[in-house]
């Protein structure tokens, strides 16, 4: 059997093929456009694998999608392609549309008109973003909330998500979507803030932080981003969402303060001092979302799954693979 990921040369992308591979005989068929953010090197211990099959190639290309879809036959569709920086659809947004809405859209036509295997499924891999800003006191996400997108980013990413809304309700095309909070670990591209710290750190650059630095995420380790998606695609209800999150809501500065403590402790500065006096605040991005925080109950009560890594274990893991693995810093 074979599974058809979308966008795997990229941060999540990449995980979930190495973490599928580590425990699956199934093979991937990995389709990226390998834009600035996709990396082959993200790949290179699979590279050889021939349960690993890699095609360059564009999603909004339906053809190629649906030449993808007739040789390969896939029992899924595992969907991460996407132009996923915020501050970049803030300078650029046209990419953003043409990925992340007409890419889906024609994604989501290919599997509309292929002949689909029996038990097919296209899960959407999108993200916490699309419920738009929380205040410091109001709850968590559910899975009800209003879709209130406030960057062009999560505006391209909702319109994706109504989309696989609708191809569910009007086609029956049997898709589920997933909605994550902010992941960290390896592999990451070094324009997002846990790898920009560590990769100015070890430069002796400044450490930026946008605005006041009290922006709240809710931090998830991608590994367990990755075994939420597998456990919807196992056992996913068909027309669903999911919100998938740690459950660990911290502020942007405190992220900064324990990435440099773990760096002063594993790789101490040569003058002595800690890192934190690196921390330098910039200018805000226009309309920073002020807090996200995901209720991730109906995953964890309907299918049974639980994050692995508290905040602590997985930051350890991630500062120590970026230490130990410095080409992914671009170092
Ligand atoms: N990173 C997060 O914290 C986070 C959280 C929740 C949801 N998500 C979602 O997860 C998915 C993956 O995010 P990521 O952080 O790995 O992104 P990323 O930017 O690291 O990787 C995106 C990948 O998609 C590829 N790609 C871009 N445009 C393409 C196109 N038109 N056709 C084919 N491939 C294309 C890129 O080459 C790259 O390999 C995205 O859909 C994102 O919205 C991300």
């Amino acid at each position: 059997m074979t599974i058809l990921i979308t966008g795997g040369a990229g941060f999540i992308g990449a995980n979930f093929v190495l973490d599928w591979l580590a425990q699956s005989e199934e093979t991937v068929v990995n389709l990226d456009k390998l834009t600035y953010a996709g990396n082959m090197n993200n790949l290179i211990t699979v590279q050889e694998d021939p349960r690993h099959i890699f095609i360059r190639g564009d999603i909004a290309d339906q053809g190629l999608m649906t030449q993808l879809l007739e040789i390969h036959q896939p029992r899924a569709v595992i969907h991460f392609a996407a132009e996923s920086h915020v501050d970049r659809s803030i300078a650029g947004p046209r990419e953003f549309v043409m990925t992340n809405i007409v890419g889906t859209f024609n994604l989501l036509e290919a599997c509309r008109l292929a002949k689909l295997t029996k038990d097919f499924r296209f899960i959407h891999v999108s993200t916490d973003e699309v419920y738009g800003s929380l205040d410091y006191a109001e709850p968590a996400f559910t899975e009800r909330h209003p879709y209130q997108p406030n960057s062009p980013y999560s505006a391209s990413k909702a319109a994706s998500d109504h989309l696989v809304r609708a191809y569910y309700h009007t086609y029956h095309l049997p898709l589920i979507t997933t909605n994550c909070s902010n992941n960290y670990g390896p592999y990451q591209y070094t324009e997002k803030l846990i790898p920009n710290i560590i990769h100015c750190a070890l430069l002796n650059k400044p450490l930026p932080i946008l605005g006041h630095g009290k922006n709240i995420r809710d931090w998830l380790y991608v590994s367990d981003h990755c075994a939420a998606i597998m456990q919807v695609l196992n056992k996913g209800e068909l027309g669903q969402t999911y919100n998938i999150g740690g459950g660990n809501e911290k502020p942007n500065i405190e992220v900064v303060n324990t990435v440099c403590e773990l760096l002063d402790e594993i790789e101490p500065r040569i003058d002595g001092k800690s890192y934190k006096n690196q921390i330098s605040y910039i200018a805000d991005r226009p309309g920073h979302d002020l807090r996200y925080a995901i209720n991730a109950d109906k995953i964890k009560k309907q299918l049974g799954w639980q994050p692995q890594e508290t905040f602590a274990t997985g930051i350890r893991k991630t500062v120590n693979w970026y230490l130990n693995n410095r080409n992914g810093l671009n170092l």
